[in-house]
């Protein structure tokens, strides 16, 4: 009898030492230590779990997937990300660019017919509720072809509810529907208002009455520090590019003819109302870069 008890508590307590330990591996696998250890900026320095080689996916609670409503997990060493810039025009560093961690693309900039310059892979693209038609254009490549990629979405709340009356959340619906391998992720209302709140901190300016929109490239960049060790940033010009001698002028982007780019600069800069304040924003990277382990290449920015 005794003998029978004994082995009952013996089962019990394994079962429980089992439940514990289970419990202790999820909870360690949840916890990163980006802040400890992006100081060695390299993946062998990075923290891990120890009964397994998976990386700690980090959990960004900001993005959300239109399928499955489970917030983004991405997690890079070092992020390539491309710019739009007609600067990438004949810089020939797609190969460089492709041996990066994850690659970063915005709107609808194309590789295909300009891998030499931009590369071929696409980890991550960020885009504007502005620019979701854009991708629909071809949704059998962004979607199917292409379906390793993540896309971000930013917009408006008025644009992304999910109540059936967000006109863009309501085609990124449908494309789930059709193309159920894309991995399409939202921006939720607070982490607009969060980027909102950063642009304010930094340029003292509050951006709705200053009649402007942030960028694209401006929620990039907030995503990738949360998510990336090391950035390096190809063809972004400064915010003194445009008015330094001999500056090379190209068009606005590289994959298509139209204004110059420091023409649109200039533009937006100073539109009373509806502009992107791309030269303010370039200031506040430039900031950023000093603080944090970020390259700006293509042109070259200097940063002391
Ligand atoms: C991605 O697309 C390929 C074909 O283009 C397909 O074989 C694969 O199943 C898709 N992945 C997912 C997760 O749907
Ligand atoms: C720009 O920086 C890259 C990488 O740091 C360097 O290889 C290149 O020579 C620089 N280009 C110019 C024009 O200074
Ligand atoms: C900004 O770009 C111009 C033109 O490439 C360059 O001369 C200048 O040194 C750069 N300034 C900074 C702070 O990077």
């Amino acid at each position: 009898m005794a003998c029978i008890l004994k082995r009952k508590a013996i089962i019990v307590l394994g079962f429980v030492t089992a439940f514990l330990l289970l419990i202790i591996a999820r909870l360690t696998n949840e916890v990163s230590f980006p802040l400890i250890f992006s100081c060695f900026g390299q993946t062998s320095a990075k923290w891990m779990p120890f009964y397994t080689q998976r990386q700690p996916l980090r959990t960004h609670y900001g993005y959300m997937n239109v399928r499955t409503q489970e917030p983004l997990q991405l997690d890079c060493d070092l992020c390539a990300i491309i710019s739009n810039s007609g600067q990438m025009s004949e810089q020939k560093v797609g190969f460089e660019i492709d041996q990066s961690s994850c690659i970063w693309r915005m709107n609808n900039a194309p590789t295909k017919g300009y891998e030499e310059d931009v590369g071929k892979r696409t980890t991550v693209r960020v885009v504007s509720h502005t620019s979701v038609p854009l991708l629909l254009k071809n949704p059998e490549y962004f979607f199917k072809e292409t379906n390793s990629t993540v896309y971000v979405i930013w917009g408006p709340f008025r644009n992304m509810r999910k109540d059936g009356s967000g006109i863009v959340y309501n085609m990124l619906k449908k494309t789930v529907d059709s193309y159920p391998g894309a991995k399409i992720y939202v921006t939720t209302e607070q982490r607009m208002s969060y980027c909102d709140e950063v642009f304010k901190k930094e340029t003292g300016k509050d951006r709705i009455q200053s009649g402007s929109y942030l960028s694209t490239g401006w929620f990039t960049l907030i995503l990738a520090m949360d998510a990336c060790y090391r950035i390096h940033v190809y063809g972004m010009i400064n915010d003194t590019y445009c008015k330094s001698e001999g500056f090379r002028k190209v068009p606005y982007h590289y994959y298509e003819p139209g204004r110059d780019e420091c023409d649109e600069y200039f533009l937006h800069e100073n539109a009373p109302y509806g502009g992107h304040r791309f030269i303010t924003e370039k200031k506040v990277f430039a900031d950023w870069a000093k603080r944090r382990t970020i390259t700006f290449t293509h042109p070259n920015w200097t940063l002391s």
